[in-house]
């Protein structure tokens, strides 16, 4: 059955000729990821919710055995494309996440941008998750992050009024600290890195449009999201984005 979270994204994927001129890696958590990859040349990694395909792309560009799903077909034809525009060996298919067994495959890496938080129920993801990773194998992902009460109130009540632009599916909900234990009891220790401290900043985002007239304000928000990052640890864990990273025991 196809569900509106995936109907969603088959629409967002529709133009699977076009490619993403996405660069990977751009942001700070971009960053981090490759960071704690390291060498992955000769590794079986998967990409689980691979969109565009970026990602996969990048770790097939650097030797990596590259797996890549997502449960739009769209997606998984544009990271095909991708990959044969770039002379490039990728396996890609259409599945969910919940049914990663159907690989038959262990993986030393398991990556993912932004997906967690859309995988439901995350008490089945967690054990598909701890079946596809080798032993000593790790799970890398950038994710969102529900612990800030103020981002979560703003979400709940204005995302999608008020000309405020809603940009994800009716179905996620940013990643929660449950899932985390959840993580840690099924798979593995879990380390959270905040290379990025997001909050004031979302402002810019969902109220200025990133429209370059506010520029002073949208300097201002930036600006004290960075004096948090930079001076004040303990409100990190309030971002709005996170790396998570699992290592499988
Ligand atoms: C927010 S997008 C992120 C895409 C890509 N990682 C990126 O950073 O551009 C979420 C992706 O996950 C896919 N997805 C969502 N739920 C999924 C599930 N249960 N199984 C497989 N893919 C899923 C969507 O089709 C979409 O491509």
């Amino acid at each position: 059955m196809t569900s509106q979270a995936q109907k969603f994204w088959e629409e967002k994927y529709k133009d699977k000729l076009k490619l993403s001129p996405k660069l990977f890696p751009e942001s700070s958590e971009d960053k981090m990821l490759v960071n704690l990859l390291g060498n992955v040349a000769g590794k079986e990694i998967l990409e689980i919710g691979c969109g565009n395909g970026y990602i996969s792309l990048y770790l097939a560009k650097n030797g990596a055995k590259v797996t890549a799903i997502d449960f739009s077909q769209n997606s998984v034809e544009k990271t095909l494309n991708l990959a044969k525009n770039h002379e490039l060996e990728i396996e890609a298919y259409q599945l969910n996440a919940l049914e990663l067994r159907k690989l038959n495959k262990k993986f030393d890496i398991v990556v993912g941008k932004f997906i967690l938080h859309h995988i439901e129920p995350f008490e089945e993801f967690s054990l598909c998750l701890s079946a596809s990773l080798k032993k000593g194998g790790r799970g890398i992902f950038i994710e969102n992050n529900s612990r800030n009460p103020i981002l979560i109130i703003a979400r709940n009540n204005l995302v999608g009024k008020f000309g405020i632009p809603k940009y994800g599916d009716d179905e996620e909900y940013p990643f929660e600290p449950r899932e985390i234990e959840l993580l840690k009891h099924d798979v593995g220790n879990v380390n959270l890195y905040y290379p990025n401290f997001v909050f004031f900043k979302k402002i810019n985002t969902y109220i200025f449009k990133n429209n370059q007239k506010f520029k002073l304000f949208m300097n201002m928000f930036k600006g004290l999201d960075d004096l948090i990052k930079n001076y004040l640890p303990i409100f990190h864990k309030y971002s709005y984005t996170q790396v998570v990273e699992i290592l499988k025991q």
